[in-house]
């Protein structure tokens, strides 16, 4: 396939059902696309949606990986000094609980740590959720031994979120490449089909790509058209950290 398809991932009639081994779900933070405000049902439902669409896809045995970052139900949580201000939502869990009635098994829960600072609006860590589609086997469930760092359940792994494209284009929010090397190899074999739904700088895809895989992508937003072909394709783009 190897294709970035540039609309919303509530349809992703491209791909046939029962067929990708591997999704690997990094939505967007907030309903909202501004990042500043929050509705929970509102998001909630979107992930209902999208999640839906991804389990169709996913082949029996085969593995949705959602990373999902917590966060504050203030309303204008997102403006650096209301930090300590509303409740802790355990986002990661009300997105487990979605799965859960979607039909979904969760078999496994990691921790990524970016970073040990403190940061001005969000947490430095995410949540890396493992589910699979019941009605086939995992390919390495438990696999300590196999896959370089997959065992441990807290995996810190900085910077590297900032890209930037030839044009000069930002984009804040990459997943650490690493990421993706240890789920892909623990859970895909050459030739499988990697999905990604929320597609962004194209991570998923370039290392999905550079170990031999096959691939989609779907993105609603076009401006991240060129980042995403230099992930895959070259020239890579620039790595900032969160520091410059
Ligand atoms: C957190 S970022 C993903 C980052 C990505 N994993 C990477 O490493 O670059 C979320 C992305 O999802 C995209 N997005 C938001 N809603 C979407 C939808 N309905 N369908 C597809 N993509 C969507 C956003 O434009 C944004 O680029």
């Amino acid at each position: 396939m190897k294709k970035i398809f540039f609309h919303t991932c509530e349809d992703m009639h491209e791909v046939k059902s029962d067929s990708a081994r591997l999704a690997f779900a990094s939505p967007p933070y907030t309903n909202n696309r501004d990042g500043k405000t929050l509705d929970k049902q509102d998001y909630l439902s979107f992930i209902m949606k999208t999640y839906s669409e991804i389990f169709r896809t996913l082949t029996p045995g085969g593995v949705l990986v959602s990373l999902n970052t917590d966060l504050r139900d203030h309303a204008s949580y997102n403006k650096g000094e209301t930090k300590y201000e509303g409740t802790v939502w355990h986002k990661h869990h009300s997105i487990r609980e979605v799965c859960d009635g979607i039909g979904y098994k969760c078999f496994d829960h990691k921790i990524w740590v970016k970073s040990f600072e403190q940061n001005l609006y969000r947490y430095n860590f995410s949540h890396i959720m493992l589910y699979s589609k019941p009605g086939g086997k995992i390919l390495r469930p438990h696999s300590p031994k196999h896959a370089d760092g997959f065992g441990t359940d807290v995996w810190h792994l900085q910077d590297s979120m900032m890209r930037k494209d030839s044009k000069g284009f930002l984009f804040r929010d990459a997943i650490h490449p690493e990421i993706l090397r240890r789920c892909i190899d623990e859970f895909t074999k050459e030739g499988d089909l990697v999905v990604s739904p929320f597609a962004g700088s194209g991570t998923v895809l370039a290392v999905a790509e550079e170990m031999g895989r096959d691939w989609a992508g779907y993105e609603v937003n076009k401006k991240l058209e060129t980042l995403i072909k230099e992930s895959i394709y070259g020239p890579k783009p620039k790595i900032y950290s969160e520091k410059k």
